[in-house]
This record gives structure tokens, C-alpha cells and sequence, in this order.
């Protein structure tokens, strides 16, 4: 079940992973979903604890790491902003912390196996990578693997769960099915990027034929965009942008419309919330109703959640036959577990 070459890595994000690597996450993640199914025991990570330290809220994330430790034969230790000495963010120690990320990283890696962390938007003051470069940091002073939860620029974990699904509803090889990544209209503005480029990194690296869709002013971070087009090109896949949402649809079959916010060029987030919610107001029509689904090629809805309902999406169909997003999120048990056993194993 280990694997030596993924034995203590970090899990930041996809793109510092081969397609061996990630084959051999996904598969270990599907092999245990078998063995949990069939209730054997599998506490491969017996005596080890994960510390996570969520700075945003979270059900899916807390509640899947939690069981998977569980399950695993470890225990996972949750923490929080204002529950322990908070590491320094937005490099003013005197206005959140009383500790050093280099501390905190340091002492909680004596006493654990690995270090979790979710963080973006308002502990980062909104500044676009700036959640990426503290995980980074404590990747830095940790000696036991650091995994990403979330941040402003990437979900790996999500990732896992998504492409697990995606290989039980279309099949083990997705190379050439049409993945949709599509922006959606909600009434918040403030909409973290990470899902929507990690999900493109993601469909890239498995060879899909990759479509982003979003009204102008959407686009994504330009270091994405470029990595997922190499991404698709070297995997046999393809990668292309549009700005209909129809056109996105026909043919699809796999569909992932969500919102994220406006990109500023200044790099502070959200931009102008008056200019951004313009902007959200302008396209309320890209919302996925049953006629939009009838364009793609009987595709799987899906969304990581929570979902904006009767903005981003109808209850006709995110409740309805094509809808995994329940599978989805279960996947996120499964998809982790594979990732913890290779890279805590
Ligand atoms: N999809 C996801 O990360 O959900 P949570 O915010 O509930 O963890």
C-alpha cells in the first residue's frame, strides 16, 4: 500500500505530482472505498495523528479527515483561530499571533505525523496567493508532510474526490471525455479560485478534453491557465476557453459549473465589491437549468458544495438523476485516505 517515492511529500498542490504519483493516490484511494465498503479493517496509519488547523469553515473537509483518521487507526486533532496561539498571518505577528509559523510548525510536528491547513480570504486580507505561501511556510519548517485543505489558489483534496467519481461514473480512463469547468452566478462575491483551477489542473492531468467556460472578466490565474494547456497537450488531451455557457454544454460529459470571483489585476481580493457585484449582476443567466443540461451529452452534474441554489444551479438538477455531487463528497473520505496511506504510510 505505501509508496516509497510519495513517502513524506507534501500535498500542496496537483502540480507538483506526476501522473504515476497521482495514479497511484487515486488507486490506493479506490482500493480502500473498496475494503470500507466490504468493512474490513485497514489501520494503516495505526497510532499517528493529523493535525489540522482550519483558519475558514469547513463540513465536507473537517468531517472526511476526521472519519479517515479514524478509520485509518490514527486520530485527527481539529484547531483553530482563537482555540490555540494563532500562527502569524499577513506578516503582522503583532496583529493576530503570539506565535511564529515557524514555531507552530516545528512543535506540532514533534508531536504529529502531519499538518493540514485551510486558509484564504479574510485571514489573508484577500490577497491572492497569499494563503498558498503560508501552507508553504509551514511545509518549510515541518519535518512530518503538510497538506493543503484549501487555500486561495488551490483544493488538491477536492481534486482526488472529483476524478474518483468521475472514474466510477465514466470509467477508470478519462482521457477524451468532455469536462466543463464553468463559472456560475451567486448572489457572494466573495468565491474563493481554488476549485475551479484545480479542477482544470485536474481534468488536464487525466487527459480530458478540457473546456472552461466564463463571461468576460472571470479569467483565471494565467500561470493555471498555461500549466493545465501543457497539462491536457502532454496527457492527450485538449484545453480551451470560452464565453458562452451553452456552447460550453453541448457535448459535455462532465459538467462543473461554480462561481468564483473577479480576478483584480492589483492583486487584492475581491476587487472593487461594488465593480464585482456589477459584474455578478450582469450574468445571472448563467445558471445550469434542465435546458442547459439537455445541450451536453447526458452528463454528470457536478459541484464541490455548498452549492448556491436557484443562483448557480436549479434544484431540477442538482437533485436530479445526473447529479453525484452526494458521491462526490463522499469520495472525499476515500480520495484523502489514498493520499494519507502514500504519503503518511
Ligand atoms: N468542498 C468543500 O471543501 O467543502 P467544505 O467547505 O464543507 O469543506
Amino acid at each position: 500500500m505505501s509508496n516509497t517515492t510519495l513517502r513524506g511529500r507534501d500535498f500542496i498542490t496537483w502540480l507538483e505530482f506526476s501522473r504515476d504519483e497521482l495514479d497511484a493516490i487515486l488507486d490506493t484511494g479506490h482500493d480502500l472505498k473498496r475494503k470500507f465498503i466490504r468493512r474490513e479493517p485497514h489501520k494503516i496509519l495505526d497510532g499517528q495523528t493529523l493535525h489540522m488547523m482550519f483558519y475558514n469553515t469547513s463540513l465536507r473537509t473537517r468531517n472526511s479527515f476526521e472519519t479517515a483518521m479514524t478509520q485509518l487507526g490514527g486520530h485527527a486533532h481539529f484547531l483553530q483561530p482563537g482555540a490555540v496561539y494563532t500562527p502569524a498571518l499577513k506578516g503582522d505577528e503583532k496583529a493576530y499571533s503570539t506565535e511564529r509559523i515557524s514555531d507552530v510548525a516545528r512543535v506540532l510536528a514533534e508531536m504529529g505525523d502531519a499538518i493540514a491547513i485551510r486558509i484564504y480570504g479574510k485571514y489573508t486580507d484577500w490577497k491572492y496567493g497569499k494563503g498558498n505561501q503560508i501552507i508553504r511556510e509551514f511545509a518549510h519548517w515541518s519535518k512530518v508532510p503538510v497538506i493543503n485543505m484549501e487555500d486561495d489558489m488551490y483544493h488538491p483534496c477536492q481534486d482526488l474526490a472529483d476524478v474518483m467519481t468521475m472514474q466510477e461514473k465514466l470509467g477508470h480512463n478519462l482521457q477524451g471525455r468532455k469536462f466543463v469547468m464553468s463559472w456560475a452566478y451567486s448572489g457572494s462575491v466573495e468565491k474563493p479560485l481554488a476549485v475551479p483551477q484545480s479542477c482544470i489542473i485536474a481534468a488536464a492531468t487525466m487527459g480530458m478534453d478540457v473546456t472552461l467556460a466564463h463571461p468576460k472578466g472571470f479569467d483565471l490565474d494565467p500561470k493555471v491557465l498555461q500549466a493545465s494547456k501543457d497539462l491536457a497537450k502532454r496527457h492527450g488531451g485538449a484545453f480551451k476557453i470560452v464565453n458562452d455557457m451553452d456552447q460550453a454544454f453541448k457535448g459535455a460529459d462532465v459538467v462543473y459549473p461554480k462561481a468564483w470571483t473577479v480576478q483584480p489585476t492589483d492583486g487584492k481580493m475581491p476587487m472593487d465589491p461594488e465593480k464585482a457585484k456589477a459584474l455578478f449582476e450582469a450574468n445571472k443567466s448563467w445558471i445550469t437549468t434542465q435546458d442547459k443540461m439537455k445541450l451536453t451529452n447526458d452528463a454528470i452534474y457536478m459541484h464541490c458544495l455548498p452549492a448556491d441554489r436557484d443562483m448557480e444551479v436549479t434544484d431540477e438538477v442538482i437533485d436530479g438523476p445526473n447529479s453525484v455531487i452526494i458521491e462526490q463528497a463522499a469520495n472525499r473520505l476515500h480520495g484523502q485516505k489514498g493520499m494519507m496511506v502514500c504519503i503518511m504510510g
